[in-house]
């Protein structure tokens, strides 16, 4: 789960890194207020779930607490990389002296957590990264020693930090390890941490991914879901326990087992392009032992995906065996009723097979076309979802 600027704020502040106040508005009304409370300069920022926000027009500064109402007015609304902007963050303008870049983010590649740490940081940081990248430092993390205040110093002196702030940032990237490993965050970015011209360092924007996998033992992290955000079909497989993926293809896909889900995928994929680009419209698995229950809420879930044209039910009958999974087709069918709107493609193979086919052929539902291989079932659904 990404986190707004304002909630990894948040974050930071509980484990001692400097931030600003800040208050949250919904409204021009209130991000009026805001200021008014605030009594300074202030800056407006959209709070949406991706970055170069201040490139995208979405920062501004505003003098009064009317050119803040004005402010907040333009950028509530606004669309920045298809985020609209429902929130925006008020909080006190800082003189900025130098702006740098710092993270720790889970490096998969080499199996490890990185710092990685810039003088040069702000908003073409991207740039830095592409042109420079003797400028961006890069220090791995040995996941079990962590971040000591030595280790911290090591990274600071990689990146070249100025002498002036260099124990500073130390300190700050010791609370910033904290923060990652205590909230099992995935990514903590700081860009830019700046210094004022009174030579103090502050988060002046921060990025969060916390790492859902964990989320069992972090109860509060359950409030930093904002739901209106979430997709709604994703919202609805998470209530019902389903492990959904919305992507932007056509074919809704329904396996059992993740590695069999993600192949589907692939020739999904690969099948399309034979029709003008078609392309899966999401993951499901929908695990081992799926009930005629499960089969429903799955279908139920993708055929009220919009962009949804046809889909493939790809399963292998392992310790559910085919006539099971063929009977919760049939029975899910009959759940949703005039529901299922949609042409499915189901290939099954596996334990009992023989049964689980028959069953199909002999219900002879009108949407269902049953298809041997997976490839020539990847393919049929393609095909249906370019015709559809
Ligand atoms: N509180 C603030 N005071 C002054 N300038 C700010 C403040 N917050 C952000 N900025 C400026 O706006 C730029 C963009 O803001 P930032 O929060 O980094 O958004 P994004 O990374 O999405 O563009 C920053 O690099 C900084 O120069
Ligand atoms: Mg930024």
């Amino acid at each position: 789960m990404d986190l707004y600027e304002y909630q990894a704020k948040d974050l930071f502040a509980r484990y001692g890194v400097p931030v600003l106040p800040g208050t949250v508005a919904t409204t021009a009304d209130e991000a009026r207020a805001a200021a008014e409370e605030l009594g300074t300069t202030v800056v407006v920022k959209a709070q949406v779930k991706t970055g170069g926000r201040g490139k995208a027009g979405g920062v501004k500064l505003a003098e009064t607490p009317d050119e803040t109402r004005a402010k907040a007015e333009a950028i509530l609304g606004m669309d920045i990389k298809g985020h609209t902007v429902h929130k925006v963050l008020i909080t006190p303008a800082s003189d900025i002296a130098e702006e740098y870049y710092f993270s720790f983010l889970l490096d998969r590649a080499n199996r490890n957590f990185l710092a990685m740490a810039s003088v040069e940081g702000g908003m073409d940081i991207e740039e830095v990264a592409a042109t420079k990248p003797e400028a961006l430092a890069k220090v791995a993390i040995d996941p079990i020693a962590g971040v000591d205040l030595a280790k911290a110093r090591e990274i600071v002196a990689a990146a070249k930090f100025p002498a002036e702030v260099a124990e500073q940032v130390a300190e700050v990237v010791v609370k910033l390890w904290e923060t990652f490993v205590r909230e099992d965050a995935t990514l903590v970015e700081v860009n830019p941490l700046v210094r004022d011209p009174q030579g103090r360092i502050l988060a002046l924007d921060g990025k969060v991914t916390l790492d859902d996998n964990a989320s069992f033992r972090h109860a509060d992290h359950a409030e930093l879901v904002d739901v209106a955000a979430e997709n709604p079909l994703e919202a609805e497989a998470k209530a019902k326990g389903l492990n959904y993926v919305k992507l932007d293809g056509q074919v809704g896909i329904i396996g059992n087992g993740a590695g069999l889900v993600m192949s589907t995928l692939d020739v999904v994929a690969y099948a399309g392009e034979e029709f003008g680009g078609v392309k899966p419209a999401n993951f499901l698995d929908i695990g081992g032992g799926a009930s005629a229950e499960v089969m429903a809420n799955g279908l139920h879930i993708i055929l009220n995906d919009q962009d949804v044209r046809s889909v493939f039910v790809n399963v292998f009958g392992g310790i559910t065996a085919c006539d099971q999974v063929a009977k919760g087709i049939v029975q899910a069918l009959g759940i949703l009723g005039d529901d299922a709107t949609k042409p499915l493609v189901v290939r099954l193979d596996g334990n009992n097979v023989d049964e689980g086919r028959r069953i199909l052929a002999e219900a002879n539902h009108p949407l269902v076309t049953l298809v041997d291989t997976m490839d020539g079932a990847a393919r049929k659904a393609a095909e249906l979802a370019a015709a559809n």
